[in-house]
């Protein structure tokens, strides 16, 4: 698999784990060493995303932090950080009896195309247990950004609509409209007595966000959080500030005009041209019900024969509680790396901040080198099942050539460039 299992490449935080593996947990590579490790912000926030009550899922999870490394005397030592979280409550037994049977809606079908394999148990790396990894990442670098101040409201589950409002409401599911939560109430328990599921729409708002955050064009903020939220199993769009109306308003509303130094409004979500502004970050995600349904459904067997399901382990009818913490966890982080890039490359820095850039490049550098290795590992392994010769001098000429026109063009001293380039091929070679 190719390296997608990195949260943040600027942060240096990876996770890894499947639902009914021994855990799932976070790798943290370069936190800032002599930082309190906030024990008790993880507890809290893992107890957010723990299922609640009669809509979400049976399974029910101790989430006992467990520390591997990097942290000494409760404080982070510098070196990788790994935190992890067994899966205690996982119940394989419940599966067996669906494990040649492709389930719809799940990422079973697509990812067997792909990898010719796939743990049945739960969702495997599909799982929403996985989501575990990501809350305790955004409480690894909630402290990059202290000021920022993110609301998750929710503004629809299924027929059921609710006006936004402009506090996190503190109910189970972040339903702003108090009139209508008892029928809220009412409405998912029918869905979960159906045996059926059920998704909505939630709006997140962060407060506080500086102006001048995100890189055009490939990086830009909107792309990143699209991005990051997207990765979440079950969001299926997501569309900043006005939204839909933004298509169906002329241009003279759609803008954003300014007064006394100021935007009037705020139409565009806090971001333009892939560029916060400084005004309220804003955007809304659909979410669509998940799979696991008790209801029976058509389907085939891994050798294509039509056959019936019906998914009896244990599953959220309605998981958007659960959800809302993560969308917040992975807005965090976002925000953090947004933030963390932009010192790196900000022009009015300090000697520790142009160090602090200088150690992340060379430590680019290096993890490059080890994913130069890798790829090389594949071609020996290719040309050797496929009868080519080892060694291709032509093609090492043609590389030589390449890299020195490119080095000339950046001013790079060229033998040094060259010199390097055969140590890079040492270095993979071995
Ligand atoms: C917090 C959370 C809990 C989830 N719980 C379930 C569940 O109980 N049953 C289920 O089928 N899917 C659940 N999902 C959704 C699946 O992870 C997701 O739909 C599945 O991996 C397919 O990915 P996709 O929806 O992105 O296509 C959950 C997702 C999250 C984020």
């Amino acid at each position: 698999m190719m390296s997608s299992n990195k949260l943040s490449s600027i942060l240096g935080i990876s996770t890894f784990g499947e639902s009914h593996g021994p855990a799932v947990g976070i790798l943290f590579d370069s936190p800032i060493p002599n930082k309190e490790l906030p024990l008790e912000e993880i507890r809290a926030v893992l107890k957010l995303r723990a299922p609640k009550g009669l809509y979400s899922t049976a399974r029910i999870e101790p989430d006992d932090i467990e520390i591997l490394s990097g942290v000494f005397e409760g404080k982070t030592t510098g070196a990788p950080l790994c935190i992890i979280i067994r899966n205690q409550a996982a119940r394989s037994r419940d599966y067996e009896a669906i494990k040649d049977l492709i389930r719809p809606g799940y990422a079973d079908y697509a990812w067997l195309k792909k990898y010719h394999i796939f743990d049945y148990r739960g969702g495997g790396r599909a799982s929403g247990r996985e989501t575990v990894a990501r809350v305790i990442a955004a409480e690894l670098v909630r402290t990059y950004i202290p000021e920022i101040k993110i609301l998750v409201s929710t503004l629809q589950i299924g027929e059921m609509s609710s006006a936004p409002g402009k506090t996190a409401p503190e109910n189970t599911f972040h339903w702003p409209d108090a009139d209508s939560y008892t029928d809220l109430l009412a409405y998912v328990e029918s869905i979960r007595a159906a045996g059926d599921s059920i998704g909505g729409i939630i709006r997140v708002t962060a407060e506080n966000v500086p102006a001048g955050l995100g890189d055009p064009i490939y990086d830009k903020l909107s792309a990143n959080i699209a991005k990051a939220m997207l990765s979440i199993g079950s969001v299926r769009g997501i569309m900043f500030g006005d939204g839909l109306e933004l298509a169906k308003k002329p241009g003279s509303w759609c803008n954003d005009q300014f007064k006394a130094g100021r935007l009037q409004s705020n139409h565009h979500g806090g971001i333009l041209g892939g560029v916060s502004t400084g005004e309220e970050l804003c955007f809304d995600l659909i979410i669509r019900p998940v799979s696991g349904i008790s209801i029976e459904q058509d389907t085939i067997d891994h050798d294509g024969t039509d056959r019936k399901i019906s998914i009896s382990g244990r599953h959220d009818s309605c998981h958007i509680p659960r959800l809302i913490p993560v969308v917040e966890a992975m807005l965090t982080i976002c925000l953090a790396d947004a933030v963390q890039y932009q010192k790196l490359i900000s022009r009015n820095q300090d000697l520790a901040g142009y160090r602090e850039a200088l150690n992340k490049l060379d430590e680019d550098l290096i993890m490059l080198l080890k994913r130069r290795k890798e790829v090389v590992k594949h071609v020996k392994l290719y040309k050797a099942t496929h009868d080519l010769h080892p060694k291709d001098p032509e093609r090492e000429r043609e590389i030589a050539h390449k890299v020195r026109a490119l080095a000339q063009e950046l001013d790079l001293d060229v033998d040094l460039v060259d010199e390097l380039m055969k140590l890079n091929l040492r270095i993979s070679a071995i």
